[in-house]
């Protein structure tokens, strides 16, 4: 990827932050943009903080002209506004997701059929709504099936469907695949959902192939890369140092599970609610 392509983000991995570029007037109509898709997402249903909307957001804008977006995991469409709104007219956007009442959201792995069928009505009107409905291909499968509906490599590839370990490594090993060379893939409920942190253990803590980039909260960023083992080193470094922030989730969970969510507090989750 062109320096051009790469988001302009500060990224912060195992304590060491890099400082953004300085402000353009192209940036400052891009952040303006941003603000405003952001505010218009405020009521669509969905788990997004605005640090992890940007990322979303610069990593869109950084698709070349015939690039490929693909989402993993769609919902009510709160990320993929973020992400439709942002690239560029001539990127090719897909949203999979079955809408099928499986993995819907924090603790609602199984049995949300009826929610579902509203979920899928839901993205078709946020997605009208805010007039990015005709730039989105929806997939309306599960993406271990959907690979025949996408044709090529993608350039961005956004993870957040099942989040069990075995379909949440499956979409990290054959999705990521799929990601062009300098391309991304940013996963979300990274070292806070147990199945995801053990996919991203197995599959990208001493990954040769993939670099770490960093986080906002709990979505991570990776980068396609020539392998080496100079990488490998670096991805187990950066993940290691990221075990006392899976610690403060798993701890927060548990904490909100007994029933003291006020708590959680003191762990920086004002909120009280689950972290992502
Ligand atoms: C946490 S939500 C996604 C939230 C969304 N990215 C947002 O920010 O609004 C998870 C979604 O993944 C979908 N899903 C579950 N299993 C999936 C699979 N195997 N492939 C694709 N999507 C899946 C669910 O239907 C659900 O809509």
């Amino acid at each position: 990827m062109s320096e051009s392509r790469k988001p302009n983000l500060a990224t912060n991995v195992g304590g060491v932050s890099v400082e953004p570029r300085s402000q353009t007037a192209s940036d400052s109509d891009s952040d303006a943009q941003f603000e405003a898709v952001l505010a218009s997402v405020d009521d669509v249903k969905g788990w997004m903080t605005p640090g992890q909307a940007r990322l979303l957001w610069d990593s869109a804008k950084a698709v070349p002209a015939g690039g490929r977006i693909v989402e993993i995991g769609s919902f009510q469409g709160r990320s993929m506004i973020v992400l439709a709104s942002a690239a560029n007219p001539d990127v090719e956007i897909i949203a999979i997701d079955p809408h099928a009442g499986n993995d819907r959201g924090p603790n609602e792995i199984e049995g949300f059929d009826t929610e579902a069928e509203s979920d899928n009505a839901v993205f078709n009107a946020n997605l009208e709504r805010a007039g990015v409905a005709d730039r989105v291909r929806h997939v309306r499968k599960f993406s271990d099936d959907a690979h025949g509906d996408v044709e090529g490599d993608i350039d961005l590839l956004y993870i957040d469907g099942a989040h069990r370990f075995a379909p949440a490594r499956a979409d990290i090993d054959s999705w990521g695949a799929r990601v062009v060379l300098d391309g991304t893939m940013l996963i979300h409920d990274s070292f806070s959902a147990v199945g995801v942190t053990l996919a991203q253990a197995a599959e990208l803590a001493a990954a040769t192939k993939w670099r770490y980039e960093g986080r906002s909260e709990s979505m991570t960023n990776y980068r396609r890369v020539s392998p080496s083992a100079e990488v490998r080193k670096s991805n187990i470094v950066a993940h290691l140092a990221e075990t006392p922030y899976l610690a403060r989730n798993l701890l927060i969970k548990v904490m909100i599970t007994a029933g003291f969510a006020g708590a959680t507090r003191h762990l920086g989750n004002p909120s009280g609610e689950w972290p992502y």
